[in-house]
């Protein structure tokens, strides 16, 4: 089994926000950023599987930051953990300060992505192997999250979400 790290993805899409991107305040529209991840991310996606991926469910998204007109916007995207043929991509949005060029976080997203063949059918691809203590906290989350995408979906009974139970179980 091929073994990858999330570096092997890393994909980092740096662009301005133009006026037909705003809304009627100034800032960014949720859309248009939304857009921004789905392509950083797939491309992240592709480079962990180096296969067709198609996104399968956008897990979280955090707006906490507007994003005015004119803004420098980088969007990096990494795989946090391949399971059988779906990947989540964690994504981490960054501005940069006109004048000192000084990287704040806006925003972060998870998507969750699905490697096919030509037919649309899912796919194995390589397991990851974390090495930074981020991509460790990351990549152990992520079976939690999986499970709730899951079942919010109402792809898994909540009975069978065992990483859910486990948060709430007091021993
Ligand atoms: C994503 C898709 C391929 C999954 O197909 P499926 O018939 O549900 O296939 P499976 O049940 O075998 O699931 C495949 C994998 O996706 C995962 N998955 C499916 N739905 C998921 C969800 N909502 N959240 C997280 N993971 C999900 C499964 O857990 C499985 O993961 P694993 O193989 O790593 O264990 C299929 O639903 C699809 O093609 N959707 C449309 C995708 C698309 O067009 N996206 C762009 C929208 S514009």
């Amino acid at each position: 089994m091929e073994i990858k790290n999330p570096k092997d993805s890393l994909t980092v899409i740096t662009d301005l926000v133009l006026p037909s991107e705003t809304n009627p305040i100034g800032n960014m529209f949720g859309g248009e950023l939304l857009a921004r991840m789905d392509r950083a991310a797939s491309i992240a996606a592709r480079r962990h599987s180096r296969r067709i991926v198609v996104t399968a469910s956008v897990n979280h998204v955090a707006f906490n930051k507007m994003i005015p007109l004119g803004s420098v916007v980088t969007v990096e995207a990494k795989i946090s953990r391949a399971f059988k043929s779906s990947m989540e991509v964690f994504l981490d949005v960054w501005i940069e300060d006109r004048e000192s060029g000084n990287r704040t976080k806006a925003n972060e997203a998870i998507y969750t992505f699905v490697a096919v063949d030509e037919m649309g059918i899912p796919v194995t691809v390589p397991q990851l192997v974390p090495e930074t203590v981020l991509e460790k906290e990351r990549f152990e989350a992520a079976l939690r999250r999986k499970q709730l995408s899951l079942v919010l979906a109402g792809k898994m009974k909540p009975a069978e979400a065992t990483e859910l139970k486990a948060l709430f179980e007091t021993t």
